[in-house]
């Protein structure tokens, strides 16, 4: 079975109602990791050694967040930028995560007609979601399909824990 590092980036996962659903639920059924980012670095000062060192031992990464500003939350960019280092994730001698697999967990506030051309927000999810595709590809990552819950706030308790069910479903898969 796949180990699977499920990178968790949301500021404040007390007030959260999806994903702290599916953390928990990812928690109880996925084998590997679950790291809440926000949790681990309350100072924002990432220890890229030990980071580096997680990604290694896993098969595949997932980042879940709730979409901000079209995008994740800042710290997994900041995570990015200091962890996905020259030399180790990509550049000369940077293949330290090719093979694995990539997957995205997202939810939206915005409904899902939203996001297309046309709709409110323009965009698809897939269009929005390229700088991750560029980065998996870069990276020597296989970009899986995403998970993308939209419209969360008029979710039912029902459907959010529906959802951590489809979620976990989908990244054992
Ligand atoms: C700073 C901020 C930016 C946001 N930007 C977006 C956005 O660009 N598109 C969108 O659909 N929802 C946006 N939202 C709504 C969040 O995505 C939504 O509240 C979140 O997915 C709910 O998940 P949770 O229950 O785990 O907190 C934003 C919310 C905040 C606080």
């Amino acid at each position: 079975m796949k180990k699977t590092l499920i990178i968790v980036a949301h500021p404040n996962l007390e007030t959260s109602v999806v994903n702290k659903a599916w953390r928990e639920q990812l928690s109880k059924e996925v084998e590997g990791t679950v790291h809440d980012l926000y949790a681990s670095y309350p100072d924002e000062v990432i220890d890229v050694e030990k980071e580096q060192a997680l990604l290694l031992a896993h098969d595949r990464i997932v980042f879940q967040f709730p979409f901000y500003w079209y995008s994740s939350p800042s710290l997994l960019k900041k995570w990015q930028d200091e962890v996905l280092s020259f030399g180790w994730a990509y550049g000369p001698g940077g293949t330290k995560l090719n093979g694995k697999e990539f997957m995205l967990a997202i939810s939206t506030g915005g409904p899902a007609e939203a996001y297309q051309a046309g709709g409110h927000n323009r965009y698809s999810m897939s269009e929005l979601t390229r700088p991750f595709q560029a980065m998996s590809n870069l990276t020597g990552m296989q970009f899986l399909p995403s998970f993308i819950e939209q419209g969360v706030r008029f979710l039912s308790p029902e459907q959010v824990a529906e959802s951590a069910v489809q979620l976990v479903a989908q990244v054992k898969k």
